[in-house]
């Protein structure tokens, strides 16, 4: 079985999130086998599988997911591991408390694989995708109180199109929030394939074909996703609170999946490795190659970064 099986191999219960850049983790991170890991997002335990893997029943996995449906898919598929599983419902951002709870004071490993599983892609109560009508919310963690749907139909034309300009870099963002702010004078919008439409026409020319590679309704779900869960500001605190929680040697590895998450781990490596805090691994970020690419299309836009504590 190769890593990328291992991580992959999810033991009869539906195999519809594969883990991405398994072959590269394990070519740059080598663990002891009482090593403590510490995955801040969980998911259905696939990375968690492979890291796992390198350890004993001396070692250690500490498993953060907001989402109690990840969760309760990683027990199940992190069951058969020799060594200790430990998985909690929290937010990564909380990773300092997280730890001490269960009597972690630093880890071998601090891993994030950004954003949302394939599976949460498909439920409808999280009401990500225009590729099916779903409800407009986007909370990968329901104890929020906003939703996309309330960021919609409440925020000014402005505070709209900033937020979409902001977290989707869509530059016709006024054009799109003026669309949306006209649509929901009628009636709220309230579910996914309404947004998608209306962001549609905004940018619909007649007479001018353009060729997309993605729907034009990508950037402001994207936006919208990234504001209703704080994606980047969580990220933020992950980032500044990783070298305290890190044994000497030990390793940060962040998968991001869009432009705005990649720079600040960039960014923040780069600052951690000028006050001597970390050695920077991948000097460029590391990526799928053509047939991971082919095989899984989440993997097309993913980047692994890592360093390592000095
Ligand atoms: C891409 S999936 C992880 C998949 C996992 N690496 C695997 O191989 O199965 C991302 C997961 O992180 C969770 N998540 C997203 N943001 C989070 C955060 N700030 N704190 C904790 N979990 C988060 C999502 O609910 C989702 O289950």
């Amino acid at each position: 079985m190769t890593h990328k099986d291992l991580a992959n191999d999810h033991e009869g219960s539906s195999p519809s999130h594969k883990s991405v850049l398994c072959e590269a983790l394990t070519e740059w991170i080598r663990l002891p086998t009482d090593g403590r890991i510490v995955d801040g997002t969980v998911g259905h335990g696939g990375h968690s599988r492979l890291f796992g893997s390198m350890l004993g029943p001396e070692g250690m996995i500490l498993g953060l997911d907001v989402d109690p449906k990840s969760i309760e898919r990683a027990q199940f598929n992190l069951s058969r591991l020799a060594c200790k599983v430990i998985l909690v419902r929290e937010n990564f951002a909380r990773l300092p408390e997280a730890m001490k709870k269960n009597g972690l004071d630093q880890a071998d490993l601090i891993f994030a694989d950004l954003g949302f599983c394939s599976a949460q892609l498909e439920d409808v109560s999280k009401g990500l995708s225009f590729g099916s009508d779903m409800p407009l919310d986007m909370r990968l963690d329901d104890r929020l109180k906003t939703t996309a749907a309330d960021l919609v139909n409440r925020l000014d034309v402005d505070a709209l199109a900033d937020l979409i300009y902001r977290y989707g870099e869509d530059r016709a963002s006024r054009r799109i929030a003026r669309f949306i702010a006209q649509a929901r004078q009628g009636q709220k919008i309230t579910s996914t394939a309404q947004l998608a439409e209306i962001v549609r026409k905004a940018l619909y020319r007649p007479g001018k074909r353009i060729l997309q590679r993605i729907d034009p309704a990508t950037r402001t779900f994207q936006a919208l996703r990234i504001a209703v869960n704080s994606e980047l500001e969580n990220l933020e605190i992950l980032l500044a609170n990783a070298p305290d929680l890190l044994k000497q040697g030990g390793y940060l590895a962040i998968i991001s999946f869009h432009s705005l998450e990649d720079r600040l781990v960039k960014a923040n490596f780069r600052k951690n490795k000028s006050d001597g805090i970390y050695e920077i691994l991948t000097k460029k970020p590391l990526e799928a190659g053509g047939e991971e690419k082919a095989a899984n299309p989440r993997s097309r836009s993913a980047k692994l970064r890592i360093a390592k504590r000095l």
